[in-house]
């Protein structure tokens, strides 16, 4: 989760979300290289006594830097693309799970198990046992090192299911069903919030994923009946 002051990305815990951390410091690493030669070249500039009275053009430079940004670009591109199609690829997922936005929480259905669905609500800071803001209710709980789909949706304005650590980021559209999927490679609560302005409590309706071993997952499912789904829902021992 994010922890104060931290400016850069969450640690992963998914396959993707490490390539999209990958990707951005191999873009910020060209960036200051540019920045770098930039900042050096305007020094330069400012601080010269020369002056050509008959300088109008120079065509080899001309072409020099304006191809070498081209090539730059490319080497930005690529991978940015390779990304891309990565990160909409589904890979046959084993379990799928409907998240659908209301204002302003979240309600979750298990599909392939016996119609497992739930609301989840935030709620408050009770003596810093949770985090503000961040936890919820009832948590989605979901197996470790399984190919996951979610499928998005909501029922009045756009809300967006964004958790950071996952690499997942996708709007929850009234009259749509968008889909997306992803692979959770540890245990843990994996925190997320609502990433789409959808009105008052916008900041209000956050998102988590409880990742746990397959073992757990398949007993959770067993154990979980609807008259009781509060109780078995909260599951402590994964508290910090
Ligand atoms: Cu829902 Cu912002």
């Amino acid at each position: 989760m994010a922890t104060w002051s931290n400016l850069n990305y969450q640690n992963s815990a998914s396959p993707l979300m490490e390539q999209i951390i990958f990707f951005h410091d191999h873009t910020l690493i060209i960036l200051i290289m540019i920045t770098i030669l930039v900042a050096y070249l305007m020094m330069n500039l400012f601080f010269n006594n020369y002056i050509n009275r008959f300088l109008l053009e120079g065509q080899m430079i001309e072409l020099i830097w304006t191809i070498l940004p081209a090539i730059t670009l490319i080497f930005i591109a690529l991978p940015s693309l390779r990304l891309l199609y990565l990160l909409d690829e589904l890979n046959n997922p084993l379990i799928t799970l409907k998240s659908i936005g209301h204002q302003w929480y979240w309600s979750y259905e298990y599909s392939d198990f016996n119609n497992i669905e739930f609301d989840s609500y935030m709620i408050q800071l009770n003596n810093l046992s949770n985090f503000r803001l961040l936890d919820v209710d009832n948590r989605i709980i979901l197996p470790m090192n399984n190919q996951i789909r979610i499928l998005v949706t909501a029922t009045d304005v756009i809300h967006s299911w964004t958790i950071p650590s996952l690499g997942v980021k996708i709007d929850a559209n009234p009259g749509r069903l968008n889909q997306t999927s992803f692979f959770i490679n540890r245990p843990g609560i994996f925190f997320g919030q609502c990433s789409e302005i959808c009105g008052a409590n916008h900041s209000f309706m956050p998102i988590v994923v409880e990742s746990i071993s397959m073992k757990n997952f398949i007993n959770w499912i067993n154990n979980y009946s609807l008259d009781d789904w509060k109780q078995v829902l909260v599951s402590k021992p994964f508290m910090v």
